[in-house]
């Protein structure tokens, strides 16, 4: 690839997040400000392999910063996943003439972007996510909107528990991380919080806690299960049978993935994004951005996909300790 290219490409791929709009409109503007072409790739590494591309300007992201989803459209390609994929990705990035790719999703793009660099295009990837699961940030785009999301769902759902003394089991989404539980559970008061990242006894750490609570006058009752724990119906289920109390499970499911994103949301994806250009423009690629200790930094994709993630011990003891 060319370090004098003039253009680069930007991406939205994996599960879409609230807040991927505003990265897009920061790599763009960005971009145009240091006198690059800006191509849009639309359905994820998919528009690499049937040229569905489009070029940006100032305006086409205009009026982006305060939706949910992505204008890119995203997609997990199955095709891309393969050497012959990548190639032919990489092949289609040298006729488009881009210095470097901008990937905005989780690590599963992160992959893909660190092949495509392995292929000769340079990419940055940017962590936008719901999950808040990629280990080497401490934060992803769309976690704040996710959870400010469950939290008013959550809020809504306490007061019918508290006007039938019920229990409420409520699933939030992360399969591997428990993040969205932890910190939801927390902030709506929850009695019980089942994450991935410990056990999940449900005798000792639900049933007792509720019977425990319910003694000292405790009436009604909020459970938080991450989507990898599961099985909250059966939960939920389990605690009525246990507790004779009535109890109901609520999935909350993709309602979590939309809605306008947070101030923190669109700030954090804005500052990213203007990271990721002056990388390119540098022509540094094969990198990840990441937020550590407040600071927009970057590393190598291979470094960082090697990272483990780091579950807040401490934070859980706090929850434990004050859902009492
Ligand atoms: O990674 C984000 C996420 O929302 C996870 O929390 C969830 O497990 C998954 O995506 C759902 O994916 P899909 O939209 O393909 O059902």
């Amino acid at each position: 690839m060319s370090e004098n290219s003039n253009a680069i490409a930007v991406l939205t791929s994996g599960g879409d997040a609230p807040g991927m709009n505003a990265a897009v409109r920061a790599v763009v503007r960005a971009a145009i400000n240091r006198n690059l072409q800006v191509y849009g790739v639309k359905r994820g590494y998919n528009g690499l392999l049937n040229g569905d591309v489009v070029e940006m300007n100032l305006r086409s992201v205009s009026d982006i910063i305060n939706h949910g989803g992505t204008v890119l459209y995203t997609a997990r390609s199955e095709e891309y996943n393969t050497p012959e994929g990548v190639k032919k990705a990489a092949d289609y990035c040298r006729s488009l003439g881009v210095k470097g790719v901008v990937v905005i999703g989780g690590d599963g793009s992160f992959r893909g972007a660190r092949d495509l660099s392995g292929a000769g295009i340079p990419c940055v990837g940017i962590p936008g996510t719901i999950d808040n699961d990629v280990a080497c940030s401490e934060y992803t785009i769309g976690f704040d909107t996710a959870m400010n999301t469950v939290l008013e769902m959550v809020d809504k759902i306490r007061d019918t528990a508290q006007s039938h003394d019920r229990c409420s089991v409520v699933e939030v989404m992360g399969r591997r991380c428990g993040d969205i539980a932890l910190q939801t559970g927390i902030a709506c008061g929850a009695t019980a919080i089942l994450v991935p990242e410990k056990p999940h006894d449900l005798d000792t750490m639900v049933v007792d806690k509720i019977i425990a609570t319910q003694a000292t006058g405790k009436k009604h009752f909020i459970v938080i299960v991450a989507e990898g724990v599961g099985g909250s119906a059966e939960i939920a289920k389990y605690i009525e049978d246990k507790t004779g109390i009535e109890t109901r499970a609520t999935v909350l499911g993709h309602v979590q993935r939309g809605g306008s994103p947070t101030l923190r949301d669109r700030v954090v994806a804005t500052a990213m994004g203007h990271h990721a250009v002056e990388l390119l423009v540098n022509n540094i690629g094969n990198r990840v951005v990441a937020l550590q200790q407040g600071n927009v930094v970057d590393l190598d994709i291979t470094e960082a996909l090697n990272m483990k993630r780091v579950f807040d011990d401490n934070l859980y003891n706090i929850a434990m300790d004050v859902s009492i």
